[in-house]
Formats: C-alpha cells, structure tokens, sequence
C-alpha cells in the first residue's frame, strides 16, 4: 500500500513540483501525493497541483488555529505523511500532535546554522552570502513546534564559489533540495506501519 502525502506550500511549489512528478511517473516508489495545502491563494504550487490532478486547499489564518477544516481534510484522504515545501507558517501544537514524527521540512541551509524565525528563502542566501561561507546545503528535519528545530533527517552541503550572488547561492541549494528530497521522502516509514 502507497504512503499517502499531503505536501504543504507558500510559493512557487519548484520542490512540490518535483516530487509530484517523480512519484507519479514511479508507482513503484510507494508514495502518493494525495493533496497540497498553502496557506496563499495565490501560491504557484496550486498551479502545480491542479495541472497534476492533485485536489488542493488553501487554509485561512483562523483555521489554521484550530484546524477545524484542515485536520478532517488530512484525515479524509487518509494523509499519512505532511512534507513542508516552502511552506512559511509555524505548525502549530495540534498538528505536531496529531502527526507524531510525520510532518518533515527542508530548510535552505545548514542547519542549526542560519534557521529560526525569519530565515526562509532569499534571507538564508543573504545571511550565507553576507558571512562568507565556503558552503551551503539542505537540512532535512522532522518539525516540531519551534522554527527549524526538529530532529535532523538528512544533510547534505555544496561547496560555494567566492564570486557566487545570493541569487547563485540559492539555484545551488535548490538543485540540491530537488535532487534528494523525494529520496528522503520515499526512504520514510508511514504511520501506518506495515506493508509500507
Ligand atoms: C526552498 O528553497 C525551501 O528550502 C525554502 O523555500 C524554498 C521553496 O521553494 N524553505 C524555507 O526557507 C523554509 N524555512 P519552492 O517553492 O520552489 O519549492
């Protein structure tokens, strides 16, 4: 039986996209994306979706409090695994809970080093870029209720050039996040054990 995902986004869904592609071309790797939630109406990642035939919802800050609609939606597709793809809310306690070591997240850098609060996207590069660096990387995590702190799943770092831009830096890490997240994701145990 297919581990059944339900990826999380604010933008432009590039990591959704990739995933989305590769297990629908490979039924073999036991993983279904059987919905994409973001928090913005006007996320590129709902493009992504609907193009895939991927159902979607866009959750509101009141419900994202409570998850009155967002937990009977996991639970209606039988969502087994949240995976984070640029998705900039903070999970909140409820979530962490009813999802116990099932939601993951990647993070643009090498963390504990430049993550927290505020440090997303084009920040991290700045921050990275801004100290002189000689690399970068991805953080693979599991989430917890706190920003970038949950335990670390998977790293893997790429060596910086002195002349790289923030821009550069990002195309960097980003082909490494497509590279090895549906790795990672596939390499998962479902909660709901057996066959998977
Ligand atoms: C990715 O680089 C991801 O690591 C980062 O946002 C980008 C989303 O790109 N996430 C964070 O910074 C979380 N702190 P995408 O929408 O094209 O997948």
């Amino acid at each position: 039986m297919s581990k059944r995902v339900a990826i999380f986004v604010s933008g432009g869904g590039s990591n959704a996209r990739v995933m989305i592609d590769r297990f629908q071309a490979h039924p073999e790797d036991g993983v279904e994306v059987v919905l994409l939630v973001s928090n913005k109406a006007s996320a590129g990642g709902l493009a992504v979706a609907a193009e895939r035939g991927i159902p979607s919802l866009v959750v509101k800050r009141d419900d994202w409090k409570t998850g009155k609609e967002l937990l009977p939606a996991l639970e209606a597709y039988r969502v087994d695994l949240i995976v984070l793809a640029g998705f900039l809310w903070l999970i909140p306690g409820y979530l962490v809970q009813a999802y116990p070591k099932q939601i993951v997240n990647i993070h643009p850098a090498l963390l504990p080093n430049y993550g927290g609060k505020g440090m997303y996207g084009h920040h991290v590069h700045q921050a990275v870029k801004a100290a002189g660096e000689k690399e970068s990387g991805i953080t693979i995590h599991y989430v917890n209720e706190n920003y970038d702190e949950g335990d670390i799943i998977f790293q893997a770092a790429v060596r910086l050039d002195p002349e790289d831009s923030p821009q550069q830096i990002a195309e960097r890490v980003l082909r490494l996040e497509h590279g090895n997240y549906w790795r990672v994701v596939r390499g998962l145990q479902a909660r709901r054990g057996g066959d998977l």
